[in-house]
């Protein structure tokens, strides 16, 4: 199965977003990769629904919601009426995930579990048999531009091993500090979807990295 590359727009250029969100559609991106932040699970504030409802009819891409807000249940049906595809709830955001990757499926939107870089697999074992995706943070949440965190890669290559044995057919993607090198670990590991924010915009050419990243993960 090759792989999904997922931009994060949290590293376009704003005042050109329209450009950036076309521009990793033409490249191939087959997903955008959304990164809600509410100053309290992580320290950065960044965009809320109705920005989300904007831009959905801008863009063909599945929209990838990574919800890094505490108590995700409140907020999950009002993410999913703004169109999203995928929503990714944190574990450690609420004592509740069960009943908010439930709430998410009820919508009829693809439910996503998260771990950050300190929390086992095992925190995920109950839910493994409801999500369509697991994400394994490969970086501690909250910002851009950051080293890949080279531990999470035996959580990647563990999950992969449960989902096989007891056959399930969950994706699972990463997400920070992705680049040509840390992508082909991952991919190895056992990750079929790849996150990548300052790598695809950063610097020149964002076409060219994604192109780089698909051939990496054929
Ligand atoms: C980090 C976010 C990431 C971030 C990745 O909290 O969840 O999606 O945009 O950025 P890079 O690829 O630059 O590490
Ligand atoms: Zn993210």
């Amino acid at each position: 199965m090759s792989g999904i590359i997922a931009p994060s727009i949290l590293s376009a250029d704003y005042t050109n977003l329209e450009r950036d969100v076309k521009l990793v559609e033409a490249a191939g991106a087959e997903y955008l990769h959304i990164d809600v932040m509410d100053g309290n699970f992580v320290p950065s504030i960044s965009y809320g629904p109705n920005w989300v409802k904007q831009l959905r009819p801008e863009t063909d891409m599945v929209l990838d919601v990574h919800l890094m807000v505490t108590n995700p249940e409140k907020i999950v049906d009002e993410f999913a009426d703004a169109g999203a595809d995928i929503i990714g709830v944190h574990v450690e955001a609420t004592p509740h995930i069960h009943r908010a990757l439930q709430m998410i499926k009820n919508k009829g939107v693809k439910a996503e579990v998260v771990i950050n870089p300190g929390t086992p697999v095992l925190a995920i074992e109950p839910v493994l048999d409801m999500v369509d995706q697991v994400l394994v943070m490969t970086v501690n949440p909250g910002f851009g531009g950051q080293k890949f965190l080279p531990s999470t890669l035996e959580k990647i290559a563990q999950l992969r091993a449960v989902r096989d044995e007891l056959g399930y057919d969950f994706d699972i993607q990463v997400d920070g500090g992705i680049n040509d090198e840390t992508v082909v670990a991952a991919y190895e590991a056992g990750a079929n979807v790849f996150v990548a924010g300052s790598y695809v915009y950063d610097k020149v050419d964002p076409a060219a990295k994604i192109a780089r990243l698909k051939a990496l993960t054929k």
